[in-house]
């Protein structure tokens, strides 16, 4: 059975608070409708103990490329590091589509989205090294970005300071793993008179996003 990891990254943790949650769930709703046997698992970034790349991790991780140190050579802090890194990257493995929800906060995505992006960059586990550069391993996955901003940046003086989608596709492109499309939401607080238009315009590209990832499915 094919899996779609439902990942939302906002420390707010009732629907009713986000809007970019709401729009999510158009999207699953969707998406279900096309796909009805697909399983759902959530991942709200801010429930999980995300591993930070601090000075245990950054030597437990030498020690084990370069270092010519094997696992068990580890200390059991250095061991409990690795160990929670490569869980959590296997979760996100199993997947076969994800859908990845966030705000833009301070022209980039919230801080925990780099946090756990930090955890799937694995050497021969998600990318390889080759004669030709880096190659992505995740390949037949699909992947999309529901993303609110207060502001305008899809056009005028802010387009080039948007650093939140632009950056999640090019870490997921390195991955090997393509983001076929990203749902916009943005003017929220700039323009609050327009919040139902903005959703409702969003929510329909949501609908029409779910329906274009269910397409041709992802063959498990
Ligand atoms: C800490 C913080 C930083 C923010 N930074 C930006 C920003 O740089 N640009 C922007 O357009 N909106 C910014 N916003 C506004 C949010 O992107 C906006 O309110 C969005 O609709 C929140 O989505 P949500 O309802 O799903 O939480 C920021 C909000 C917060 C709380």
């Amino acid at each position: 059975m094919a899996k779609l990891l439902y990942i939302t990254v906002n420390p707010k943790n009732d629907m009713k608070l986000s809007k970019g949650m709401q729009i999510g769930e158009v999207f699953l709703e969707e998406f279900k409708k096309h796909q009805p046997d697909i399983e759902i698992e959530n991942m709200h970034l801010y429930d999980l103990d995300i591993p930070v790349i601090d000075m245990d991790l950054l030597y437990a991780r030498a020690k084990l490329s370069f270092m010519g140190k094997t696992f068990d050579e580890l200390s059991e802090g250095e061991q409990k590091q690795i160990t929670n890194m490569h869980a959590l990257a296997d979760r996100f493995i199993d997947a076969d589509y994800y859908v990845f929800v966030t705000p833009l906060w301070n022209l980039g995505s919230p801080a925990i989205l780099k946090a756990f992006l930090d955890n799937l960059f694995i050497v021969n586990k998600t990318f390889a090294n080759t004669p030709e550069g880096p190659k992505g391993l995740l390949t037949n996955r699909k992947a999309i970005h529901i993303q609110t901003r207060g502001g305008i940046y899809s056009t005028g003086p802010m387009a080039e300071f948007e650093f939140g989608d632009r950056f999640l596709r090019k870490a997921l492109g390195f991955l090997g793993l393509e983001l076929m499309d990203t749902v916009v939401a943005e003017g929220m607080d700039h323009f609050p008179k327009q919040i139902p238009e903005i959703m409702e315009k969003a929510k329909q590209d949501a609908v029409f996003a779910a329906r274009e990832m269910a397409k041709n499915p992802v063959t498990v």
